[in-house]
């Protein structure tokens, strides 16, 4: 064997010394990683082809058998000895860092629940309810119909045929279709349930949405519920409706309220009425409410023209029956003093949330 000048040949203890250094370095670098992509960076550096093991190992062949062998035996020693030791810390980055998450990402189940938020019924529609409930502990069936109507639904049958003055009072929402319009008032429902029933005796409210072609005041809306009532009978007279309108202004209002009728005018009835009841806010002596009458007007009423009733399938010299027409709105406003009708339909939270 031939030997270079200077240089002594190599010796398995300098090999071995070499590796413990190797296996030292290492298991401090196993020791000090941050995190475990650091470690698998130091994993290829230590045991990968080109890593500082197998640098150390280079001269391996070098060597005489058997020391050869027995190098080579510690050096698969450090090797599973530096794989153990890159597996146990690899475990314990990932712990801590699980722990880290758990402590950071903690859920405190023990917090009160963030409380869903609940809705609740329109101010409008708890009246509208309200009054339902009261006619029907009086016998009043609820009676649906459309909120699209034709000229002769909303005027003609109901006693005014085209061109009738009375016409005017009711500002009216036209489609394209000069036959069909927006109904503007719950009354042309009446033809639609005598039609349906004729000859038996009817005794329904009709409640839904109607609508005026009107400035948008703080008084007048576009659209607003009604409350249509009707009955239909033999020999109903006007003793008839003053006394069930009256029980009604009664539970609805309390127990102790005045009413009284005023004489008024609607095409579809004869005679026609309007009923007030006592104003509740002053009790009668008159306040900014009433206007200084003492009285609140709630509805329309009347016998039911002979013409409508015709119109309906009943013969008026054998039927007759009474009418009225009441708005939800406008009575939710007296009850609560609400002073424009507009918050009704804004969809503003601070004034639905009040009820
Ligand atoms: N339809 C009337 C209106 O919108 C209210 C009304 C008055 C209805 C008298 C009736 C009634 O049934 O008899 O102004």
């Amino acid at each position: 064997m031939k030997s270079k000048a200077g240089k002594r040949p190599l010796m398995p203890a300098d090999l071995l010394a070499q590796l413990e250094e190797t296996a030292r370095g290492a298991l401090q670098d196993i020791e000090e990683s941050a995190d475990s992509e650091d470690l698998a960076t130091k994993r290829t550096e230590v045991l990968g082809r080109g890593g500082v093991l197998n640098q150390a190992l280079k001269h391996l062949a070098e060597l005489p058998q058997p020391e050869r062998g027995d190098v080579g035996r510690r050096a698969n020693e450090v090797k599973a000895t530096l794989e153990k030791a890159f597996a146990a810390r690899r475990e314990a980055l990932e712990t801590s860092l699980l722990e880290m998450q758990l402590r950071q990402e903690a859920l405190d189940v023990t917090l009160p629940g963030r409380p869903p938020v609940r809705g609740r019924i329109h101010p409008a529609n708890q009246t509208l309810r309200q009054i339902l409930r009261i006619w029907a502990e009086m016998g009043f069936q609820v009676y649906r119909s459309r909120e699209v109507e034709t000229d002769e639904l909303n005027f003609g049958l109901l006693n005014m045929p085209p061109y009738h003055p009375a016409r005017d009072q009711w500002d009216t929402f036209y489609t394209t279709n000069p036959q069909v319009l927006l109904r503007t008032h719950t009354s042309p429902g009446q033809i639609h349930v005598m039609r349906e029933r004729a000859p038996q005796p009817i005794r329904v409210v009709l409640p839904g949405m109607c609508y005026r072609y009107e400035q948008v005041t703080a008084r007048s809306e576009i659209q607003f519920n009604q409350v249509e009532g009707l009955a239909v009978g033999r020999r109903i007279t006007f003793a008839d409706l003053k006394g069930t309108l009256t029980a009604f202004a009664r539970r609805l209002f309390g127990a102790q309220v005045a009413t009284r009728f005023r004489a008024a005018h609607f095409p579809f009835t004869e005679p026609s009425a309007e009923m007030d009841v006592e104003c509740f806010v002053c009790g009668g002596v008159g306040c900014p409410v009433c206007k200084g009458t003492g009285w609140l007007e709630v509805l329309g009423s009347g016998m039911v023209h002979p013409t409508v009733l015709n119109n309906g399938g009943y013969d008026p010299a054998q039927f007759s029956g009474f009418a009225f027409g009441m708005g939800p709105e406008r009575l939710t406003m007296l009850k609560h003093r609400i002073e424009d009708i507009r918050y009704f339909w804004s969809n503003d939270l601070r004034f639905l949330e009040q009820f």
